[in-house]
């Protein structure tokens, strides 16, 4: 039964993919009436049917869409990033009054949600590039928002942001990041943060593959894991998925599934501004590089039987080999973490977007794909000192680093001589091992860069800022 509408809708949502229908029931369930339009006219009026007991509004054409949203109208853009955000942006403008709110909630490139608030902006329209994270799941019951745009906008969205989004401790995990496309690149960081953690629980599993841990003892490995420290949404899935039998085989269904990883470019576009802003973020590099180099199978199936190495053979007793691999992980981890955040402090100032950490940190510890227990660490971190230089420096991941360091150098050991790639957890070792060096190899590399282009150096001997060159012998002749 359909409920009678009698009243224009407080909220409306183009495109009825999995993620919209979510997003719309999660609205909806708060109180909201919610009108909604998707290209397919069929889906808008399936969707709407199975929901005949909810506010709903379905719209058939754009113009019966907007006229049915009571002003400033609130639209939230659920399409792919990209064209198709653009296509819809130029269908909606003649129809918008002035002041009326466009949100971009999908994975869009943070530069492209700037152009679109500018041009927005000229034309009296107020946009919104939000990040939201949590899959379907965190649509329908709760996910992470990361929306960047005026704080004037963010004060109109705020009631109905705040009522969607996850909860922990009765916070919101949502805060306007800052201006523009701030919302866009914190999320874009996130996934990069994302594809890190993915990745090192990657490697932490081939290495258990290779000490012969079969899947149901992996699944019970993950799971203890997730009542301890490393507790987190991506722990726990795994620690499912490894406990999800194939029901054609009866096998383990990870051991079925094809050893090539996708990606859609989050990732990608982290270690591209990452460069741009002269920030190491390592862990994320060969979290998106593993995945490069995982899609390349028939290439690796080729040189497996060309290229040498060990043939692994981990022995020992399985419960000592769990807790060395998890303080590599942990640690891993939180250099993976400290990289990401850094960035998102390089970038924030070089725009001066005046972005807050501690907020930022805390809207992830709930709803989100990374969301884990040691945000709360995190966000504690940032609370306590807002200035903080890198994540290892807080006391606290300071004593686990320090703590965790031994077992997880004889990780990356034992991986290496048995020859299991693990490119998160050495460039993570080795971020971790060049930022605690007091004295690094660089003297030889600058005398190199005078050698050949004399391009200067500084002296350990004399003050910092002056500059010598030197007449290196002709090796030409
Ligand atoms: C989220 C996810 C979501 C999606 C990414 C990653 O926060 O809900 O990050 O946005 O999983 O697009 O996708 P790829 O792994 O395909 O790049």
């Amino acid at each position: 039964m359909s409920l009678p509408i009698t009243r224009k809708s407080d909220f409306g949502l183009i495109g009825l993919a999995v993620m919209g229908q979510n997003l719309v029931l999660n609205v909806e369930s708060r109180g909201f009436q919610v009108s909604v339009f998707n290209r397919t006219t069929a889906t808008t009026d399936e969707f709407v049917a199975a929901h005949s007991d909810k506010k709903l509004v379905g719209a058939h054409t754009l113009v019966d869409f907007v006229q049915s949203l009571a002003t400033p109208r609130k639209i939230q853009i659920m399409v792919k990033a990209g064209g198709p955000v653009d296509t819809v942006i130029e269908q909606l403008i003649p129809l918008l009054d002035q002041g009326d709110i466009i949100i971009d909630g999908g994975n869009s490139l943070y530069t492209d949600t700037e152009r679109r608030d500018a041009y927005l902006s000229e034309k009296g329209l107020r946009f919104i590039g939000a990040g939201v994270s949590g899959g379907e799941e965190g649509a329908r019951k709760g996910p992470s928002i990361m929306p960047g745009g005026p704080l004037s906008t963010w004060d109109v969205m705020k009631p109905i942001f705040e009522s969607i989004s996850a909860k922990v401790d009765g916070e919101p995990c949502v805060t306007h990041i800052g201006p523009g496309g701030a919302g866009h690149y914190v999320k874009m960081i996130h996934n990069g943060i994302e594809y890190g953690d993915m990745q090192l629980i990657c490697e932490a599993y081939n290495i258990f593959k290779s000490a012969g841990f079969t899947a149901a003892e992996l699944g019970e490995v993950f799971s203890s894991w997730n009542s301890g420290d490393l507790e987190s949404y991506l722990i726990q899935i795994t620690a499912e998925i490894f406990k999800q039998i194939d029901p054609e085989t009866g096998k383990a269904l990870v051991d079925l599934i094809l050893d090539t990883a996708g990606q859609k470019g989050t990732g990608k576009w982290t270690i591209m501004n990452a460069v741009e802003n002269t920030v190491v973020i390592s862990t994320i590099n060969a979290a998106v590089e593993a995945r490069i180099l995982s899609s390349m199978k028939d290439k690796r199936v080729a040189a497996s039987t060309e290229l040498q190495g060990p043939t692994a053979s981990i022995t020992g007793e399985k419960a000592v080999l769990v807790k060395k691999v998890h303080d590599a992980l942990f640690a891993s981890k939180i250099i993976s973490y400290a990289q990401g955040l850094d960035l998102i402090k390089t970038m924030g100032a070089e725009k001066n977007w005046g972005l807050d950490l501690g907020k930022i940190a805390a809207i992830w510890r709930g709803g989100c794909i990374i969301r884990a227990r040691f945000l709360n660490d995190i966000t504690d971190a940032y609370r306590s000192n807002p200035e903080l230089s890198n994540l290892m420096l807080a006391p606290f991941f300071t004593k686990l680093l320090n703590e965790f360091q031994q077992n997880w150098r004889e990780v990356v050991s034992l991986a290496t001589l048995n020859g299991i790639p693990v490119p998160a957890f050495s460039a993570s070792l080795g971020y971790y091992d060049s930022y605690r060096a007091a004295v690094l190899p660089a003297n030889l590399l600058q005398a190199q860069r005078d050698f050949f282009g004399a391009h200067t150096y500084e002296r350990t001997d004399k003050p910092r800022g002056q500059f010598f060159h030197t007449n290196w012998p002709d090796v030409i002749g």
